[in-house]
């Protein structure tokens, strides 16, 4: 794909958000150690991904990207991964019901550890230390020690990552994501009326399926019914653990990344002559860019020469994060360059990371209100230009936190102290996540109906 790029090229180019290790030693010996690990996933896998988002940016399919801001250490558990992975089951087939095209679901999950922060220190009663970037670098409690970045927490988030995908495929394909549990995934689930409207959903879904097996179709004899393709992604920013799980594709000879399915490059490190972008360009997986108020045209433009060389299909996903209010005096001028340079993208919505607010408690948090407007923003501007709306990203969890404020159970600013549990920006809880999800279900069966402007 790119001649000559070797894996270790981005260590000469200007890094940023990325720790000083003040063991080198130590970080060699853990490099090495995972340079030797196998890869979490494989090739074939992230060029079938590929495939996948192809069909997205056309129309045919439509993203769905999820899971946490960032993963921890002390949340690992098989009931938080499930919980998370079964509420994005059931927003897929709220999205599939409205969109009438396979969803792909690709969580932030099983390598979602590194974090980006706006200050390099917090300060706290009058003490400051280095801000917490992820526990795959440094520790969340607020001590000296606990902040030193320690290369030893790459090999944690690596075993914890494994572990996470290994449930995870469990699930896709050993019984759990079988369409014919539509109604199972609900238990557990707090009674409210979009609860209710999923369950009606479900209802029609099985009707269907009742149908079908009269006819002779079931799990047996369809076994695509019985499971899911489920992907992971994460935030490439660690480079050196990047590095360490680059691996070469036994059948294109070309590099990939090993850590995940997909990886994308932040709105903090999109610098085009920077390291992250530099690791990027060179490795196969469908590669994500968040684009925010900041990104220029002109940096678009360098940026998608640089991604996607050979303008390939379901390479490069673009994904918007201007804040509500926002979107229109942003998305519409990177949708005409992206047009003027006939580049081939996946254009995804990220309705959260522009509408972080600090409430009067104190808590992060982001309005359910806000992060509605944006979505629909995003629907808005794309039916203006003609362009295909064609995935959402969001922070969400399966479970029932109280981060994001509002929704139809309304969470307040008072209540965001109770299940506040979210190591970094506050997630969507479950049944945000499914209102937020029949919204856009209803926004793309308005996109079915309405006819599209065809390009001449
Ligand atoms: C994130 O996705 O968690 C994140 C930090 O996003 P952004 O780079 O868009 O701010
Ligand atoms: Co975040």
């Amino acid at each position: 794909m790119t001649k000559g790029w070797t894996k270790s090229d981005w260590r000469a180019k200007p890094r940023v958000q990325m720790p000083d290790y003040p063991d080198q030693s130590a970080l060699n010996g853990v490099e090495a150690q995972l340079a030797k690990y196998p890869p979490l996933v494989f090739a074939g896998e992230a060029r079938k991904l590929k495939k996948q988002l192809a069909l997205a940016a056309e129309g045919k399919a439509f993203l769905l990207q999820g899971g946490d801001c960032a993963e921890s250490f002390a949340e690992f558990a098989a009931d938080n991964i499930r919980d998370t992975f079964r509420v994005m089951l059931q927003m897929a087939v709220v999205l599939t019901y409205g969109a009438k095209v396979p969803v792909i679901k690709v969580g932030r999950m099983a390598g979602q550890f590194a974090k980006p922060r706006s200050a390099g220190t917090e300060v706290i009663g009058g003490v400051e230390l280095p801000s917490y970037r992820g526990d795959i670098i440094n520790g969340f409690d607020f001590d000296s020690a606990s902040r030193v970045p320690d290369p030893a927490r790459m090999l944690q988030a690596y075993t914890q990552s494994a572990a996470s995908l290994n449930l995870l495929r469990a699930f896709s394909t050993g019984g759990f994501a079988d369409i014919h549990r539509v109604h199972a995934w609900t238990l557990g689930f707090a009674e409210h009326d979009k609860a209710e409207r999923y369950r009606a959903l479900s209802n029609r879904i099985s009707d269907a399926l009742d149908f079908m097996n009269a006819a002779g179709i079931n799990s047996e004899t369809a076994p695509s019914l019985a499971s899911v393709d489920f992907y992971t992604s994460h935030e490439a920013l660690l480079l050196e653990y990047e590095e360490a799980l680059c691996r070469i594709d036994s059948i294109t000879g070309q590099p990939v990344a090993g850590s995940g399915h997909m990886i994308w490059i932040g709105d903090r490190t999109r610098q085009p002559d920077g390291a992250h972008v530099e690791f990027a360009r060179g490795v196969l997986n469908p590669i994500g860019l968040k684009c925010g108020p900041t990104t220029t045209a002109e940096d678009l433009k360098v940026l998608m020469a640089k991604l996607n060389p050979h303008n390939e299909p379901g390479r490069l996903t673009l994904i918007a994060r201007f804040g509500a209010g926002k979107v229109g005096d942003h998305l519409p001028r990177l949708i005409k360059t992206v047009q003027a340079e006939g580049a081939n993208v996946l254009w995804s919505c990220d309705p959260m990371h522009g509408n972080t607010i600090k409430a009067a408690s104190g808590y992060k948090t982001r309005p359910f209100e806000s992060v509605l407007r944006e979505v629909r923003e995003f629907f808005e501007i794309h039916k203006a230009e003609g362009t295909i709306p064609g995935g959402v990203h969001f922070e969400m969890t399966g479970k029932d936190v109280t981060e994001c404020t509002g929704g139809l159970r309304a969470v307040t600013d008072e209540d965001l102290s109770d299940r506040y549990h979210t190591a970094c920006d506050p997630r969507l809880n479950a049944s945000q996540s499914l209102e937020l999800a029949f919204l856009v279900s209803e926004e793309l069966s308005s996109l079915r109906e309405a006819p599209r402007r065809v390009a001449l």
